[in-house]
């Protein structure tokens, strides 16, 4: 028969299309990861990660109002520590005039309302590159638990609006929101890497942070015991669900574009705002293949970020928030 129905009619022109379309991107939609270092005066390119860059406080602080400007509205904070301060358990993550705690402190009195996100994690302070502590050739859970705990009470105390635990220790997050509590600061949120997948596509954020696991013998070399197997989705549920009990106020799946059969499985499921995290190797990928002329980069970037919250992202965490407002804003 004929067809009376013809699908192409909700397509015939750019206007037609804009009036129908489902999903949009907006600046709303962004969480912006930074780079912290020690310094003054210091932007330095990642080599992996080409415009993205570690920057000094001084120039955070400028970071942070052009962002804002832009119509940017939260940032997710990691600092890249000196080796020199590296210990097995990440006893700098707690100085109260560390890198982090400083730039936490910089850009709440630079910019107030930006809302401000603290990785917690021991990998950066870690002298093995553990998310953990490591005892004999094992990632200890609960004592690891304890110090991200200890963690997030001096982010908070920094001014830190959410923390966001990113190590996929068991139970961490109860852990974390009682000490919280305890501590008095029950309008401080946790955003949880709830299901965060041991992936090959963090190697750029690693070398932005030299952050990987150290080659040593009796430290794992992988983080596959903590971190999920990439094979798994009915876990992720799990993983999830957990949190929230736990106490997260927002989840994430970790990375994004070969993870959004998870990201809509738990959009399904769960009633909390969901996060994803596109991640350094996916950045990478898209500014590699661009530079070499092969993917046309905005377009790429668009469709990427579009199929992230098409799937079901209500925050996306993304390395191309300012090219994104500039192709859009
Ligand atoms: C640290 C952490 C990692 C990322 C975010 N937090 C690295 C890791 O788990 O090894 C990766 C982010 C990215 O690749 O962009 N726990």
């Amino acid at each position: 028969m004929y067809p009376f129905i013809r699908n192409r009619r909700l397509r015939t022109s750019e206007s037609i299309r804009r009036l129908v379309r489902e999903t949009i991107v907006t600046p709303d939609d962004f969480l912006v990861p930074l780079f912290v270092v020690e310094g003054k005066g210091i932007k330095e390119e990642i080599p992996s990660m080409p415009n993205y860059f570690r920057l000094s406080l001084d120039l955070l602080e400028k970071e942070v109002k052009e962002l804002w400007q832009m119509g940017l509205c939260a940032v997710l904070l990691f600092v890249k520590v000196d080796e020199r301060l590296k210990d097995n358990k990440g006893t700098e993550a707690i100085n109260p005039n560390g890198l982090m705690q400083l730039a936490i402190k910089t850009i709440k009195n630079a910019c107030p309302e930006m809302l401000v996100m603290t990785d917690v994690a021991l990998d950066p302070y870690s002298s093995y590159g553990h998310d953990g502590i490591v005892a004999n050739g094992q990632i200890l859970n609960d004592e690891t638990a304890e110090v991200l705990a200890e963690m997030s009470i001096s982010h908070a105390n920094a001014g830190a609006d959410f923390v966001a635990p990113s190590d996929m220790m068991d139970g961490r997050i109860l852990t974390i929101r009682e000490a919280l509590e305890d501590e008095g600061f029950t309008n401080t949120g946790i955003m949880s890497y709830s299901a965060k997948y041991a992936s090959a596509f963090y190697g750029p954020f690693r070398d932005a942070l030299d952050s990987a696991p150290v080659d040593k013998v009796n430290v794992p070399k992988d983080k596959k015991t903590y971190q999920m197997d990439f094979a798994n989705r009915y876990e992720a549920i799990r993983e999830t669900q957990m949190d929230i009990d736990e106490g997260a106020d927002i989840v994430m799946v970790k990375p994004g574009l070969c993870y959004l059969d998870i990201v809509r499985e738990l959009r399904n499921q769960v009633d909390v705002p969901l996060a994803v995290y596109q991640v350094s190797g996916e950045y990478a990928m898209l500014k590699a293949a661009a530079e070499k002329g092969w993917l046309n980069h905005d377009a790429v970037m668009l469709e990427q970020l579009t199929a992230i919250k098409r799937a079901g992202a209500n925050i996306i965490a993304s390395y191309f928030a300012k090219d994104f407002i500039r192709v859009c804003g």
